[in-house]
């Protein structure tokens, strides 16, 4: 079943989810995945189980500060036990990896996020190793790391993981397809590319150093992008039919929300395409409470 969503860009509006197939929207798609977890959170409260997610977030950034407020608020509302744990920006590393020592050993707590970026005097690779792999929801440790490219059960990068769940209930063919990714993050771009090959996609990876990018993307059946430049990939870049894939999330010159595709220059020659906000942007949260639902499912299992 494909989700449709009407986007209305006449005034913007993405509330009115009527007639549009081309739309892939998050909005839907991560609600029923969370209405799923919300059951599934249910049973395990009923086994005396409640999945807690713990989330540490250093400084006053207020766009940090708004991505875990959300984060917070969606863990609340499928009923989980939701930890914030706010450090001034002058926390030492030493100080930020005990209280990760100390969440690693809480019983309660199934799930630990710390937020990026942090301060550059705290080492962003030693942190993210002292988490425990068990509880390392957002699938950034090594071991997951690891394990996901070898095709091991594990924790996998939120995003590329909600992506692969947009393709899947929309349909959308994966394998033999070509993906192109535009990006090459250790969170996003890397990992997705890996999904994407062990669903049996022909993958090829393009960044900022590609030379002749558009002959490269205009080969995608499959294309996702994951630059960080607002509006980079226009129709000149595109395959008539592609899925297109918007992992941006940047503010064009009138301060509106946009991706690094130009939506309005891609639409007509795209067979699908994901919005921002609205597509791929409620789908990295959803994954962040899947992967906290399965690290208490999982606890549920041992005991
Ligand atoms: N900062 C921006 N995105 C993310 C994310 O997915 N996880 C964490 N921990 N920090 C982020």
């Amino acid at each position: 079943m494909v989700y449709y969503q009407n986007l209305l860009r006449s005034n913007n509006s993405l509330e009115d989810y009527s007639v549009n197939e081309k739309v892939i929207s998050g909005k839907v798609i991560g609600q029923q995945i969370r209405e799923e977890i919300q059951e599934r959170v249910e049973r395990l409260k009923e086994q005396g189980v409640t999945p807690g997610l713990a989330v540490i977030i250093v400084g006053d950034d207020p766009a940090s500060h708004t991505y875990v407020r959300n984060k917070q608020k969606s863990s609340l509302a499928v009923g989980m036990k939701s930890e914030l744990i706010e450090l001034p920006v002058t926390v030492t590393e030493e100080e930020l990896l005990k209280e990760i020592h100390r969440l690693n050993e809480d019983d309660t707590i199934h799930g630990i996020l710390v937020q990026l970026p942090l301060p550059e005097h705290i080492d962003e690779d030693r942190v993210i190793l002292t988490i425990d792999p068990a509880k390392d929801v957002d699938g950034f440790h090594p071991e997951n790391v690891g394990k996901m490219i070898i095709g091991q059960r594990a924790f996998l990068s939120c995003t590329p993981y909600g992506i692969v769940k947009l393709l899947e209930r929309t349909n959308t063919p994966i394998k033999g397809q070509h993906a192109v990714i535009v990006g090459r993050s250790n969170i996003v771009g890397k990992p997705m590319g890996q999904l994407l090959l062990q669903r049996d996609a022909t993958v090829t990876y393009t960044h900022s150093r590609t030379e002749n990018l558009a002959e490269h993307t205009k080969q995608a059946d499959i294309l996702i992008v994951a630059i960080g430049r607002t509006k980079f990939i226009n129709e000149t870049h595109i395959k008539e039919g592609a899925v297109v894939i918007d992992v941006g999330m940047n503010r064009d010159e009138n301060g509106k929300l946009c991706g690094d595709v130009d939506y309005d220059s891609v639409y007509d020659k795209s067979g699908a395409i994901t919005p921002v906000p609205g597509g791929v942007g409620p789908m990295t949260i959803t994954m962040l409470l899947k992967n906290t639902l399965l690290s208490a499912e999982e606890t549920c299992k041992q005991s």
